[in-house]
């Protein structure tokens, strides 16, 4: 029966074909999405090149739509225009801020911009608890008095100015460090973070952030050091490549025996990762802006442990498990980031994985091959680890939680019919089973 006339998408993949060519990177979605929000600091029109044409871009536009930011995205092109001159409201919409964890990036620069904001707390994400507590501390460090009611963050400074201040965060975030720096820019006085997430997403915010103004020293490393300006300006910047997508498809090509080149992307950022798929025994070629990754040679069996940057990146963790079940041997992986990401792992079993979980570890031994199945992708990485398994698999897959897949990666089924893969959309009634 139909759902009120409403439709879902769904993903259809015959496996067998090795994903043979070139592509260029999308603009990453993790540096993206707190770049938008940072526009929110700007006295003038911030204008972004590579911008991943993606929904969490969309869902992001609608958020700042509401709060008055003037956004115009040429999806074509990657252009991007975002006009703050004025701030309507310090209220976070609702029905936007609970599709993505990304929403609260907006808070640190209501904070520092108009001394106030409302957002909602992160919705049930399906990667484990998604705790914005550092964030909340920081910005008390920075004066904010904050309150958490009714399902919402509320935030408020006195005297309408944020102050500089000292925090040490007590572990790696990533969101945390992006939102403490955005707040801290137009803080009063000097603000020192320690223990900061080293991502290059945040290091490319914090590149964004100089070129409107602000002052940042430490970028790139766990200690920053920022004095606050009185105001920033517009600027012009183009977001580094998506090295999490460019990766999934570097997987893809040892999968299916293939042969992939991603151009306008810098290897440097996936270092832990192209040092792995080395030690899988694949051939991995580095150019000044390109990665090459040549399929068809036996995978050897790893063991691998999830870790911040410079560490191997939890994002990478379903693709590669995908990856190490092929592999001639027993691999491990263990997943020190998000307790809840292991939802993907009974998905791939029905594809034919060998794959034992226990606590944050799972135990990951050689099948022969995948074998299709229609699956359901519980987020946006699994969803990549599933498409992949489907291409390396004999016969026909039906993918299912298409929209987590269309959150973090742009065309993927356009992307991944150029390299030869056997991939089409469906568009179905949405029926009350689903
Ligand atoms: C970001 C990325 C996500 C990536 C993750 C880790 C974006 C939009 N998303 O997510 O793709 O997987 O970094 O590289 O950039 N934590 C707390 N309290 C907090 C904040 C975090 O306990 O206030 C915990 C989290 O529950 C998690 C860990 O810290 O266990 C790391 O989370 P964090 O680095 O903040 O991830 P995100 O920024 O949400």
């Amino acid at each position: 029966m139909d759902v009120m006339g409403k439709t879902v998408d769904r993903l259809v993949v015959r496996g067998g074909s090795p994903l043979i060519g070139c592509l260029d990177a999308s603009g990453s979605k993790n540096a993206c999405l707190p770049i938008m929000a940072a526009s929110i600091l700007a006295c003038g029109v911030v204008e972004l090149e590579r911008v991943p044409n993606i929904s969490d871009v969309g869902t992001m536009s609608k958020i700042l739509t509401v709060l008055g930011v003037g956004v115009e995205f040429d999806k074509e092109n990657g252009h991007m225009i975002l006009d703050s001159t004025n701030i309507l409201t310090t209220v976070a919409p609702e029905e936007y801020v609970s599709r993505m964890n990304a929403s609260f990036d907006v808070m640190g620069p209501l904070l520092a911009r108009c001394g106030e904001g409302e957002v909602g707390l992160p919705g049930g994400c399906r990667l484990g608890q998604r705790r914005v507590n550092y964030h909340i501390e920081v910005f008390k460090k920075l004066g904010a008095e904050v309150t958490t009611t009714g399902g919402s963050v509320k935030a408020k400074v006195p005297g309408g100015r944020l102050k500089g201040g000292l925090y040490t965060f007590p572990t790696v975030s990533v969101g945390a460090t992006e939102n403490a720096m955005m707040a801290a820019v137009l803080a009063d006085g000097v603000t020192v973070l320690e223990g900061c997430a080293r991502e290059p997403e945040v290091t490319d915010l914090a590149n964004f952030l100089v070129t409107m103004g602000a002052k940042i020293e430490g970028i790139g490393t766990q200690t920053l050091r920022i004095e606050g300006v009185k105001r920033l300006h517009g600027t012009k910047y183009r977001v580094m490549a998506d090295r999490i997508e460019a990766c999934t498809y570097l997987v893809g090509a040892v999968m299916t025996k293939g042969d992939i080149t991603v151009n306008k992307f810098e290897s440097k950022y996936c270092r832990s990762f192209l040092d792995c798929l080395r030690q899988a025994g694949q051939e991995v070629i580095e150019g000044g802006d390109y990665i090459r990754v040549k399929g068809g040679r036996p995978i050897l069996p790893l063991d691998i442990v999830t870790a911040p940057y410079p560490g191997f990146a939890t994002d990478l963790h379903p693709p590669m498990v995908a990856m190490l079940a092929l592999a001639e041997g027993v691999s491990s992986l263990q997943e020190t980031i998000f307790d809840g990401r292991f939802m993907y792992i009974m998905e791939l079993v029905r594809l034919g994985a060998d794959l034992l979980c226990s606590g944050n570890y799972v135990r990951i031994r050689h099948v022969d091959h995948y074998v299709g199945a229609p699956v359901n992708a519980p987020d946006i990485r699994a969803g990549g680890a599933l498409i992949l398994a489907a291409l390396a698999a004999e016969g026909e897959s039906l993918i299912r939680g298409v929209r987590y897949i269309d959150r973090g990666y742009q065309n993927i089924e356009a992307m991944l019919k150029s390299l030869g893969g056997d991939i089409r959309r469906v568009t179905v009634p949405l029926t009350e089973l689903e």
